[in-house]
């Protein structure tokens, strides 16, 4: 009895306002209801005895009642709740006495119009329940205005999920003004399409207030300042442009301390009027936004916790006003091309700046930020040149305050490094370092003249190498005239090289005394066997090539005569090409070793070694010294009958 006494009582008042429309009929909204509510596959709902008319247009289980989910003494849950159960609802919910256990109700599956509705609040709010969740409203009509009794209630949170409002017309004040006189702590209304609410009409209780995913837009609780104790404003996924005007609806709110105005449309232009926060607000995401640089003029100063991710932002402008409590900073998946400094954020703990657009971060970040715990700055297109090693070294000063490394760091630029971890990107200072790098080449370059005038003068190389040059061009052209003669027949037993000025001495001592007696020692001499129309360097080595031994009659004046030093070079080149010990020098006259010219190394070499014979000033020791240099001569040539030339 007491469900229909409440039935009436609260029943909404039909104060038919001119955006009432059309409205059906009773049978009509009836059917439409009955229809829309009798699963094909209700096979475990009670059968309820129906009336002849619906039972005909239904051949299956047609099902009037709702479905239990939960029924504990704290909590009740029911789903399939209708126009045509409504009632036995309203009935049992007015038997939930204040005083009672229940403290949760969880309806699911409503499908019954205003008027239901209001009824099962309006019972709810006078019974024991806490906590009531009413989900998946469908085909909520006739929405008209009706008067609500929201005294002596236990309520602490509403919340109502996927509202599905069917009237086309009617008065948006009529559904909102409910929601929002509200006397509760808690209220959330989402995935609702509702494009506005209205500011309570009074001091509103409410602390937390959550309209995720509607379509609500900057005239939401414009100049509304009956919401001061809300502290958690949650109006993600909504219609937001203005975050001016966003700042001016929190500037009511005295307590608010969480707003999440995430992805919405939101845009802050700069220029011109100044943005106005909330002082309490200290969290504030405002994430997945269309907002750039500006946005730095309008920010809540006393802000802790700030998510900016996934927005326009290129650049933390230099000037901006201080922030100082902000401890946590998320810039990801924005466009800035450098990590942000610290002058602004001085108390900042966490940054990321992940997937952003930094090529080159500059290294000094953490020594600018002492207080930073931690970086996030992974995932961006490093560019690993020079300049990066700096950041990269800067990594391993700061204690492994870099977030994600060494996996989240790898390079993206030059094309060749792309994949590569930081971590194992090195360059050598060298090729960093340009004034390095020019001393270095400076350095080497002065070691490489250095070396080349030292060959050059010291060690006459480019005589060497044009003596060299000549002996192969004669040794080819040997080759091609007389190519049978290549395997050269020795013809002598030694070829003399002497100074002109020691002439005499070899015509009247020297040849006079190898060539005479038994032995017959054949001698290449200069002036008795070269050929006329050759060159001297061909002759000296024609009679080189074809001389078993050379003997050299060294003194100061050999030391003198360039020529003689061709022929000693030629015999020693000789000497090492064919790995014998073809050289006999005979010291006629002692040689200062000061007048020999440096760049004759190799005379001074040989003479080093002291390998010579001496000539004997006295006439007693010339016998030995004959004996000598003939056993060091001494082999029998293969055509000792002699050819000469
Ligand atoms: C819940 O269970 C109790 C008994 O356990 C029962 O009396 C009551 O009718 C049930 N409520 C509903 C809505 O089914
Ligand atoms: C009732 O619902 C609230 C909010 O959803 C929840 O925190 C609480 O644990 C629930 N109580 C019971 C007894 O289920
Ligand atoms: C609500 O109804 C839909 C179909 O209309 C069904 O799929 C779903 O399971 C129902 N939910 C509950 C909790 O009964």
């Amino acid at each position: 009895m007491r469900s229909l006494r409440n039935f009436f009582l609260y029943k909404c008042l039909f104060a038919l306002t001119f955006w009432n429309h059309v409205s059906l009929s009773v049978e009509n909204e009836l059917f439409t209801s009955v229809s829309n509510n009798s699963p094909e596959d209700g096979s475990d709902k009670k059968i309820n005895s129906l009336p002849l008319l619906y039972a005909n247009s239904h051949q299956s289980k047609a099902n009037f009642d709702w479905v239990v989910i939960q029924n504990t003494t704290e909590s009740l849950s029911l789903s399939e709740i209708t126009n045509e159960n409504v009632k036995r609802l309203v009935a049992l919910l007015s038997n939930i006495r204040q005083g009672s256990r229940l403290q949760n109700l969880t309806l699911t599956n409503v499908s019954v119009d205003w008027n239901a509705l209001i009824q099962i609040l309006q019972t709810v709010w006078h019974s024991s329940i806490q906590y009531l969740s009413i989900k998946s409203v469908t085909q909520l009509s006739d929405i008209e205005r009706c008067e609500f009794d929201y005294s002596g209630t236990s309520m602490k949170a509403l919340i109502m999920e996927k509202v599905v409002i069917t009237d086309l017309f009617f008065s948006q004040d009529d559904l909102y003004k409910i929601f929002a006189d509200m006397n509760i702590a808690a209220l959330t209304i989402t995935d609702s399409k509702m494009i506005h609410m209205l500011c309570p009409s009074s001091d509103s209780p409410l602390r937390h207030l959550n309209f995720l995913k509607n379509d609500l837009t900057d005239l939401l609780f414009e100049k509304c300042d009956k919401l001061h104790q809300l502290e958690t404003l949650i109006l993600q996924r909504n219609k937001f442009e203005s975050l001016l005007k966003v700042s001016f609806m929190t500037s009511r709110m005295k307590s608010l301390k969480y707003l999440d105005m995430s992805s919405n449309l939101l845009r802050h232009e700069g220029a011109g009027t100044q943005c106005q926060w909330a002082e309490s607000l200290t969290e504030l995401d405002l994430s997945s936004n269309q907002l750039t640089d500006a946005v730095f003029e309008c920010l809540p100063v006393n802000i802790q916790n700030l998510n900016l991710q996934s927005n326009q932002i290129s650049s933390v402008p230099r000037g901006m006003a201080k922030l100082k409590a902000l401890t946590e900073l998320n810039l990801a998946l924005n466009h800035l091309a450098d990590l942000p400094g610290c002058g602004s954020f001085t108390s900042l703990e966490f940054l990321n700046v992940e997937m952003n657009s930094i090529l080159t971060p500059s290294a000094d970040f953490f020594q600018s930020c002492p207080r930073v715990r931690e970086l996030q700055a992974g995932q961006n297109p490093f560019k690993c040149s020079c300049e990066l090693r700096d950041f990269i070294r800067g990594e391993r000063q700061s204690g492994g305050r870099l977030f994600g490394w060494p996996a989240a760091y790898t390079c993206e630029y030059p094309e060749d490094l792309r994949g590569m971890q930081l971590k194992d990107f090195h360059l050598s200072e060298l090729a960093c370092n340009t004034a390095l790098l020019l001393v270095t080449a400076l350095l080497l370059t002065l070691v490489l003249v250095a070396v080349v005038a030292f060959l050059c003068i010291y060690l006459d190389v480019p005589w060497y190498v044009r003596m060299t040059w000549q002996w192969t061009q004669t040794k080819r052209r040997a080759w091609h005239n007389h190519p049978a003669e290549q395997e050269t027949v020795l013809q002598f037993h030694a070829f003399i090289s002497y100074s002109e000025r020691d002439a005499l001495w070899v015509k009247d001592e020297l040849i006079p005394n190898l060539e005479k007696g038994e032995g017959c020692v054949q001698l290449c001499q200069h002036e008795r066997n070269f050929i006329p129309g050759k060159s001297i360097v061909e002759n000296i080595i024609n009679c080189i090539e074809k001389s078993y031994k050379s003997i050299f009659v060294l003194s100061p004046n050999f030391v003198q005569s360039e020529w003689c030093h061709y022929e000693l070079y030629f015999a020693h080149h000789k000497l090492f090409s064919e790995n014998s010990s073809s050289l006999i020098l005979i010291l006629l006259e002692p040689i200062p070793p000061y007048i020999i010219p440096t760049r004759y190394h190799k005379l001074k070499a040989l003479m080093a070694k002291r390998t010579y014979l001496e000539w004997p000033k006295e006439r007693s020791k010339r016998a030995l010294f004959w004996a000598n240099l003939r056993a060091a001569i001494n082999i029998n040539l293969p055509m000792a009958d002699g050819r000469r030339f």
